[in-house]
């Protein structure tokens, strides 16, 4: 079967576009990847998110407004996919959507909000699209997120190294894999480096990560910062942008004197560092592979090796996905899973009681026709033509 994966994330900075075949055999699913592409958003668009997502206000005007718009823009993404690295051909679309709001309340998650209507994907591909994939784990009890953690045990689980799955997105999400593998957001990984960048320097995020490099790190807002009880909570546990924004750094900004815009960036920077090194060692991991757009900031990515020295630093690169496409690879998956009636959640993982069949179909241009569900859930995934395999 041939899967387009269309991923938008936290950052909100383009949409991932990645096409896979996958193919179910006995126990294992095999992923031929066909390519990935990264569209930026318009920059209305981005706006628009940006102006709606919390703490600001918005209307069901202005979300009824972006659900179209961003709906658009996944199908044009999803048509640039089915196009450029399909030939045309593609059997399924998978969409995130984008997040505007996680419903996180004293550790439970009661809702979870992703917006990009898949009527526009579907009419666009004439495909049937998988879209809400989150909600279903949400009902089930679980946090909804990380849902890549089902592609990085299958990919990872099985292998004799304590080993780990970081993805530094807008949010840092880590998947353990073990006997009964756990995932869970960290913390932020560029949520407040972009912000304070953003709004304080002018710039859309710190480029390779230059201006962490030259500030000084200050300790007192680090400490600060360090003090939110999220860390300390168990997992599992899920967070995102309706928690780490800018005022939440701009008011324990406000309590010391002013700071250059650099200081604030290596600040920031070194909180992502300490808590993702932190749980590197907590979980006594040997060998980590990350993803996303943070692994392009060599600055996040010395400081964590640096400070978690017993764990190999490694991108998932080496395992033949780009750092930018492994999360639209891992969505396509669970579409796939989806259609075939297997469950895309493992419940250690995401605090669910049960796994769940995830997602909400829209039908393509013809018939909705599944494949017969397989005897067995899958027990591992295989990246073709990957060099280590
Ligand atoms: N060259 C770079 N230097 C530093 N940071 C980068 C670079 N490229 C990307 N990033 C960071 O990665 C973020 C996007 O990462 P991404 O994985 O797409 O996150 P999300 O999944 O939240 O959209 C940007 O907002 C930026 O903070
Ligand atoms: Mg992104």
């Amino acid at each position: 079967m041939r899967v387009i994966g269309v991923m938008s994330g936290t950052s909100y900075d383009a949409i991932d576009v990645a096409a896979a075949e996958l193919t179910l055999r006995d126990d294992t699913v095999l992923l031929q990847p066909l390519g990935a592409l990264s569209v930026p958003f318009a920059p209305d668009l981005r706006e628009r998110i940006a102006s709606s997502l919390p703490p600001a206000g918005t209307t069901y005007a202005q979300v009824c407004r972006l659900d179209a718009g961003l709906g658009q823009a996944f199908a044009d993404a999803a048509a640039r996919g089915l196009a450029e690295l399909c030939h045309g051909r593609a059997d399924l679309v998978v969409s995130h959507g984008q997040t505007m709001y996680h419903w996180v309340d004293a550790g439970r998650v009661h809702g979870t909000l992703q917006l990009g209507q898949p009527a526009w994907i579907a009419d666009r591909t004439g495909l049937p699209v998988v879209s809400d994939l989150r909600s279903r784990d949400v009902v089930r009890g679980g946090q909804g997120a990380p849902l890549v953690s089902i592609f990085d045990v299958l990919l990872l689980g099985a292998d004799a190294r304590r080993r780990a799955a970081l993805n530094l997105g807008g949010i840092a999400n880590l998947t353990v894999l073990d006997g009964n593998p756990l995932a869970y957001d960290v913390g932020p990984a560029n949520a407040l480096v972009d912000a304070a960048a953003r709004e304080l320097g002018g710039d859309t995020f710190d480029v390779d990560g230059r201006r962490a490099a030259r500030g000084t790190v200050h300790e007192g807002l680090l400490a600060d910062l360090l003090a939110d009880p999220y860390y300390a909570r168990p997992a599992p546990k899920s967070t995102g942008k309706e928690h780490f924004h800018w005022a939440y750094l701009q008011q324990r900004l406000a309590r010391r004197e002013p700071l250059p815009v650099d200081d604030v960036v290596a600040t920031v920077t070194e909180l992502t560092a300490r808590v993702v090194a932190a749980a590197l060692e907590r979980h006594r991991i040997d060998e980590v592979f990350a993803s996303g757009g943070g692994t392009r900031n060599p600055w996040l990515m010395q400081r964590v090796a640096g400070l978690a020295p017993g764990c190999r630093v490694r991108t998932i690169a080496d395992l033949g996905l780009g750092v930018d496409d492994k999360e639209a690879y891992a969505f396509a998956l669970l579409g796939f899973l989806t259609v075939h009636g297997l469950a895309g959640t493992v419940p250690s993982c995401t605090g669910a009681t049960a796994p769940a069949v995830l997602g909400s179909i829209t039908p393509g241009n013809g018939p909705l026709r599944l494949p017969p569900p397989p005897a067995s859930a899958p027990g591992r995934l295989l990246v073709a033509a990957a060099s280590t395999y």
